[in-house]
């Protein structure tokens, strides 16, 4: 007897089940959310038995030009994104298994709340300890958190009001001629902050936050809502030195990624302080993205809605996650259909197979066709540990909205 196209597609699932050490061959779940979960956790289980098959606590970045995984150190940017990929994990799935290693993963990282040397330690921290926090009650996080708030806190320069982002005394940002660059990427941090100041009951880091918030509001956006990726300022005047790019195709372009960063940024700050100003303005950052002529029809954008080449230019999964990420948090805050819509949509496109790798390939990460940096020439087309995450804490925001 012949079997049907469902019954083989089934069969095949479970035995990717099985090779990922899943312990069910059952009937494979359906429906959006559990389909998706059950892709990631079959293939993050393989990353973790290899990771765990080597005896040491490795965290996964991307994969290089060979397709090998390349590992990160603490203090990577991107050091905080794996853990907290595995606290998604155990968010959408309870299992304890998530949470032991989510433990692991993010006390690897407890150096990070010490680091002053650049800004991303709000990434860092946020998703790892944060997450730990919110999803297992981790009481011991909390000092952990205020202490890298602490950390951030060191680079506020009063005089401009804003955290420095970069130093400029070595490598290649030392050849830029900066003084002070702050980046847009940068309000992703201020989360950290704010969560300090309600862990603590010390304002300070709140209002390091709002400055940073409103001085970037004046300072990093053009008319039309799209974002500068570096504003250099004086850090004793407070005067902006110049509008730059670093990631981006040029300083006038609207470097992807960072248009997405504005939008969780502005969406996350109204989360803390209810200013309408930012809700506004990630209400224009919406309608700068949705209304552009060069967003794809399936809304990945490339990796700069203004990149010479396009439609011959590589996609950003990365970026799609973070905005639909944000889109979700969005809707809570806005009666508007259209934004949790958006991002349903996004997510469909991102769960095709298109974008989602095949259980077993894309060196176990779960999404294909991201980019780090193209004026770097590093990271281009790749899976990347920050657009996983972004995904999945996507899916965990789509399942709390639709229980
Ligand atoms: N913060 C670095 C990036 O978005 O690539």
């Amino acid at each position: 007897m012949m079997m049907s196209l469902k019954n083989v597609l089934v069969g095949m699932g479970c035995a990717l089940l099985l090779m990922a050490g899943c312990k069910s061959n059952a009937q494979l779940p359906t429906g959006f959310i559990p389909e998706n979960i059950n892709n990631a956790v079959a293939q993050y289980t393989l990353q973790t038995n290899t990771i765990e098959a080597s005896g040491k606590v490795l965290n996964p970045g991307y994969i290089n030009n060979k397709g090998d995984v390349v590992y990160v150190t603490y203090e990577d940017w991107r050091s905080g994104f794996y853990p907290g990929s595995v606290w998604y994990l155990y968010a959408l799935t309870g299992d304890e298994k998530w949470r032991l290693l989510a433990e692991k993963y993010t006390e690897a990282l407890e150096e990070v709340q010490h680091l002053t040397w650049h800004h991303d330690v709000g990434f860092m921290v946020g998703s790892s300890y944060l997450n730990g926090l919110r999803f297992a009650q981790k009481e011991a996080y909390k000092d952990v958190i205020v202490q890298a708030a602490k950390s951030l806190s060191t680079r506020f320069r009063p005089a401009a009001g804003i955290i420095q982002s970069w130093n400029t005394d070595g490598g290649w940002q030392a050849k830029r001629g900066w003084k002070c660059p702050v980046i847009i990427d940068n309000m992703m941090n201020l989360e950290l902050l704010f969560e300090a100041t309600q862990l603590s009951g010390d304002s300070s880091f709140y209002d390091i936050a709002v400055s940073h918030a409103d001085k970037t509001l004046a300072n990093h956006f053009r008319a039309d809502a799209s974002s500068f990726h570096v504003v250099d300022y004086d850090p004793e005047t407070g005067e902006v030195r110049s509008h730059q790019t670093a990631q981006g195709y040029a300083h006038e372009s609207a470097w992807a990624r960072g248009q997405a960063w504005a939008l969780f940024g502005y969406t996350m700050c109204y989360r803390y302080t209810h200013n309408p100003l930012y809700l506004e303005q990630a209400k224009k950052i919406y309608d700068f993205i949705f209304s552009h002529n060069n967003l794809p029809g399936d809304l990945v954008p490339y990796w700069d809605f203004d990149a010479l080449n396009i439609p011959n230019e590589p996609r950003d999964a990365s970026t799609a996650a973070i905005i639909a990420s944000a889109l979700y948090e969005m809707s809570t805050h806005e009666k508007e259909s259209k934004y949790k819509e958006t991002a349903d949509e996004i997510m469909k496109s991102l769960s095709s197979p298109a974008y989602r790798a095949q259980v077993g390939s894309n060196g176990n990460f779960i999404l294909m066709h991201s980019v780090g940096s193209i004026p770097h020439q590093s990271e281009i087309d790749v899976p990347l540990n920050y657009a996983d995450y972004y995904y999945l804490e996507a899916l965990v925001r789509k399942r709390d909205l639709e229980k």
